[in-house]
């Protein structure tokens, strides 16, 4: 019997959702690689709306209701656990060093509730302050006090969620790491973990900062680092009851003489550990706070990954297959939005019922490209700070100022759940020489890199010694399977192209371009050769890239059997011949959910240029590159080209006009 919900992920928001549904008569699973990894556990476990100043009003709501229902919800999973859950309205004081720090941030005026859902927060002066809260720092000249805002002890929740879901009944798999979502047509029909394969009716993705290995979201871990004190035992009294909120530091005490000091935001991606720079700026700051804690005996160093999403808002909801919803990207509130999760999530899967609230939180709003331009340009991705890095070449050269007054609005290039910055891809085959190709691959600023695994087995001219060639640890290996005449052999080759991409230490790679081509003279390929072994290589798992004539509804069939982008052609391969096909590129662009790759016959960079402009997600050139006088010096041309495209197309070109309109008008202008 298969269960009716499966949950991958189990961190405080798959485990509170399991708790919910199972509580509704679901059957549930929830696999996780490892309980204590989730960000649940390194967390410090503030319950702060009103501190963390949310100044969306979805997610101020979202937030202000998940805090209005913790008591309940905590109150019930101790009397299911007997675990106490550390749950603690103790208020959050925010201390300030001078009258500027006053307003940051702050939205909220003092006694002036602004709406009725609103908290009630009050500003302390001084002498107010230092009475309130003995030993704070002699530099604090006030500061807000956020009565509603609390606390839980997020390891002891965790625990009461694993308990509680133990028994109730539901069937927790830890050691189970998922490889990949087995999709087909819009449907999730199973899961491949390192156990085999798991299915169930429905399926929630809630694997937080580790969600874009699976799906293409723009979910990136925010590394933060921690610490803890612990007050000594000489001390009879707990020294701090409330929560201290500083501007780069937050001091949380625990009741059982435990105090959190956190921590730091960092987009180092998983790099673990902690490091002395992290450390010593949460002390600094922590002890210019509370000075009291500097001769407090450290108790414990970790780190985290908080899941953030361009927008640091969550993603909630459905998703584009119709058996799987989100529930991720719950960046720095994770456990203060877990209840609310896991309520509007199970309306959502057992009841049908959809809050509302959700529509601010769904995913399409990454997807949708142009709304994506414009509600990126006027929050240019405060989690993202690396982000206008299109990719560090091009945006280093004479060409584009290193200082530019446009915000890059850029999302990366996600293709089946792996994030690229660059949105040129290249290859290996036609140069003159194996120096030129390593010189043209860095010079392309490109990290994928197609290979022909047939060429390779055969050692063909130029594919030998291919894996010292590149360097595989910054490069995605992209198998082909060009000199395929039939879907079986591509089938075959494709799996081939898997072991090879492993041999080269990209364990978890399982891209394949897909090139089904019976025709030597024209290399045009066969659509439904091409339709046959995509179903077949998606059912077994590999991310599929078929390369396609520029047919629109083989795109959408082929988008519909799961393949993770589209490849249509501008010309037939290695032609120059340029755009030819640009219409139904368009369509097969305006239709797209998933990456539209312009693929062979791009000339020349001005052509790139142009497929970019028109809202193509990415290139591949390889004849145009190889066969230049000096390659590597238009590789640089065709990085340039695919960035000022892709630029050009966020900004949204000018209307082309019948007749000639004055560049200086003299409407409007200044006169004296
Ligand atoms: N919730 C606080 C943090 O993410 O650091």
């Amino acid at each position: 019997m298969t269960n009716d919900v499966l949950i991958i992920g189990g961190g405080v928001i798959g485990l509170a959702i399991a708790v919910e549904l199972k509580l509704r008569g679901a059957k549930v699973i929830v696999t996780s690689r490892d309980f204590h990894a989730a960000a649940t556990h390194a967390a410090a476990g503030m319950l702060a709306p009103d501190a963390e100043n949310i100044s969306n009003q979805a997610m101020q709501d979202l937030c202000w209701r998940s805090r209005s229902i913790y008591a309940d919800w905590t109150h019930k999973l101790e009397q299911l656990t007997g675990c106490n859950t550390g749950y603690w309205p103790c208020g959050i004081l925010a201390p300030v060093f001078s009258e500027e720090e006053r307003e940051i941030g702050r939205n909220i005026s003092p006694h002036h509730p602004i709406t009725p859902s609103s908290s009630t927060t009050y500003w302390l002066d001084k002498e107010t302050i230092h009475q309130y809260q003995p030993s704070l720092g002699q530099e604090v000249t006030g500061g807000w006090w956020y009565p509603e805002d609390a606390q839980v002890d997020n390891r002891a929740l965790a625990k009461a969620l694993l308990s509680a879901a133990q028994s109730l009944g539901v069937e927790l798999k830890e050691g189970i790491a998922v490889e990949g979502i087995l999709q087909q047509q819009r449907q999730v029909v199973g899961v491949q973990t390192n156990a085999g394969i798991l299915r169930a009716e429905h399926y929630v993705l809630a694997t937080g900062a580790w969600t874009n290995q699976l799906f293409p979201l723009p979910v990136r871990p925010a590394k933060g680092q921690m610490l803890s004190v612990r007050v000594p035992e000489a001390i009879t009294q707990l020294p701090l009851t409330r929560i201290l909120f500083g501007q780069d530091v937050y001091i949380v005490p625990k009741r059982n003489r435990r105090i959190i000091i956190g921590a730091t935001i960092e987009d180092v991606g998983f790099t673990p550990q902690n490091t002395p720079a992290g450390v010593q700026t949460l002390l600094q700051a922590a002890i210019r706070l509370y000075p009291q804690i500097q001769d407090y005996p450290i108790e414990e160093l970790w780190w985290g990954f908080r899941p953030a999403t361009p927008d640091e808002l969550p993603i909630l909801g459905n998703s584009p297959c119709q058996n799987l919803t989100l529930a991720t990207g719950h960046y720095r509130n994770g456990i203060l939005l877990a209840p609310v999760t896991a309520t509007l999530i199970a309306d959502l899967i057992w009841e049908q019922k959809s809050d509302p609230l959700l529509s601010h939180f769904h995913y399409s709003r990454f997807q949708n490209k142009s709304s994506t331009s414009s509600v990126m340009l006027t929050h240019p991705l405060p989690a993202f700070p690396d982000q206008g890095q299109v990719n560090s070449l091009t945006l280093k050269s004479e060409a584009f100022p290193e200082k530019s007054f446009a915000p890059n609005p850029d999302t990366p290039l996600i293709i089946a759940g792996k994030t690229f910055t660059s949105r040129l891809m290249t290859g290996t085959g036609k140069y003159r020489s194996i120096e030129e190709m390593q010189q043209s691959v860095v010079e392309s600023g490109c990290q994928i890199v197609t290979v022909a695994v047939r060429r390779v087995q055969t050692k063909a001219p130029g594919h030998e010694g291919l894996a010292e060639a590149l360097d595989w640890t910054k490069i995605w290996m992209l198998p082909n399977t060009a000199g395929c005449q039939t879907a079986e052999e591509a089938i075959r080759v494709a799996r081939l192209g898997r072991e090879m991409a492993k041999l080269l230490g990209q364990e978890d790679n399982n891209f394949v371009k897909l090139e089904v081509i019976p025709d030597p003279k024209y290399l045009l390929p066969d659509p439904i050769g091409t339709l046959q072994a995509a179903e077949q290589l998606v059912k077994e798992g590999f991310a599929v890239l078929p390369y396609i004539n520029a047919d629109p509804m083989l795109a959408k069939r082929l988008e519909e059997v799961g393949c993770a982008t589209v490849m249509p052609l501008a010309s037939p391969i290695g032609s120059g011949q340029g755009l030819k096909t640009t219409a139904n590129i368009q369509i097969i662009i305006e239709n797209a959910n998933v990456p539209v790759v312009v693929d062979a016959g791009i000339g020349s960079p001005s052509e790139a240029a142009q497929a970019m402009e028109m809202g193509a997600d990415a290139l591949l050139i390889n004849s145009a590159i190889a066969l230049a006088k000096n390659p590597p010096l238009m590789a640089r041309a065709m990085n340039m080209a695919a960035v000022a495209g892709r630029i050009a197309y966020l900004a949204g070109r000018m209307p082309i006009k019948d007749y000639a309109s004055a560049s200086s008008p003299v409407t409007g202008t200044i006169t004296s």
